[in-house]
């Protein structure tokens, strides 16, 4: 483990989710993990996309522990971490395991309240989800303090986060979303698809949305994730992992203000409104 115990600063928890699949939110979360630890942050990442989780694969490595052996009491929470190097831990979400996309509400307690137990030890959680509206993405969502929602300019990743954003504010009371553009073919064209899902978003729902930044499509992206590397370690001058940079300024930023509801003990006190 990459933290020790007995620290008290509160873990603010950031989910990184979508409607629609492939739109970037794996390689978002390992890339915004790694700036903020090499920032000297604490960091620990809970792949959310359960029974499906491949952030380990990005790191180049397979993780032997899972939330599966948790949640069914096999071992400890703290048995559960794989450290990714660079100061990052993982919790893993398991591959090939079936049970973990049909967890009772019983099982997503246990698995909050182990969650929970971490609090302090780090100083962010990052949740890497699965795509769409299933039961587990909309539970880790609404428990998260901050709800990051990755788009790109295809228009059923439009219309599948629209959908995402509706039921995340209708079922489970959340108004506050952050958005991050990814794909795009630069900042310019970033910034004008923010402005035009915005201006539909707000004109049929109660929600305000946060722009945290765009990240233009690169081939340098998908090579990096071919060859299971971090664009921000090995290609760190080209243009996206300055915006990658730039997003994760904007997280810390935007996380300093919202300190209040910080806390893996949040997480886990959500949990018991939406459980
Ligand atoms: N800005 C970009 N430029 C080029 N390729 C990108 C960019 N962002 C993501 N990709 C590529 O798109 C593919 C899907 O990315 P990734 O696995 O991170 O998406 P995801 O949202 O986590 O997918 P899933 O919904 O299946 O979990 C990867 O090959 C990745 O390299
Ligand atoms: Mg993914």
């Amino acid at each position: 483990m990459s933290a020790t115990l007995g620290q008290h600063r509160r873990t603010k928890t950031i989910s990184v989710t979508s409607g629609k699949g492939g739109v970037g939110k794996t390689t978002i979360v390992s890339n915004l993990a790694f700036a903020l630890a090499r920032q000297g942050q604490r960091v620990l990442i809970l792949d959310g996309d359960l029974g499906m989780s491949n952030v380990d694969i990005m790191f180049g490595l397979k993780a032997e522990a899972n939330i599966h052996q948790v949640i069914t009491g096999e071992i400890e929470v703290s048995q559960a971490i794989t450290p990714l190097g660079h100061g990052i831990d993982l919790i893993s979400g398991g591959s090939g395991i079936v049970e973990l996309n049909r967890l009772n509400s019983f099982e997503r307690r246990t698995m909050m309240e182990s969650l929970a137990a971490l609090d302090g030890l780090y100083d962010y959680m990052l949740i890497d989800t699965a795509p769409g509206i299933s039961d587990n993405v909309l539970y880790l969502n609404s428990a998260a303090q901050e709800i990051s929602i990755v788009i790109n300019p295809d228009p059923a990743s439009l219309t599948d986060s629209y959908a995402l954003i509706k039921v995340l504010n209708q079922e489970y009371k959340q108004s506050h979303f952050s958005i991050i553009c990814n794909q795009v073919r630069d900042e310019v064209d970033g910034l004008a698809l923010y402005n035009r899902f915005n201006e539909v978003v707000s004109r049929f729902l109660f929600v305000g949305l946060d722009y945290w930044g765009a990240i233009s499509q690169d081939p340098l992206f998908r090579k990096s994730t071919q060859n299971q590397r971090l664009i921000l370690k090995h290609d760190p001058t080209s243009e996206s992992s300055r915006q990658l940079l730039n997003i994760s300024m904007k997280l810390e930023r935007s996380l300093v203000r919202k300190n209040e509801k910080a806390g893996l003990q949040f997480f886990w006190d959500q949990v018991v409104g939406v459980a």
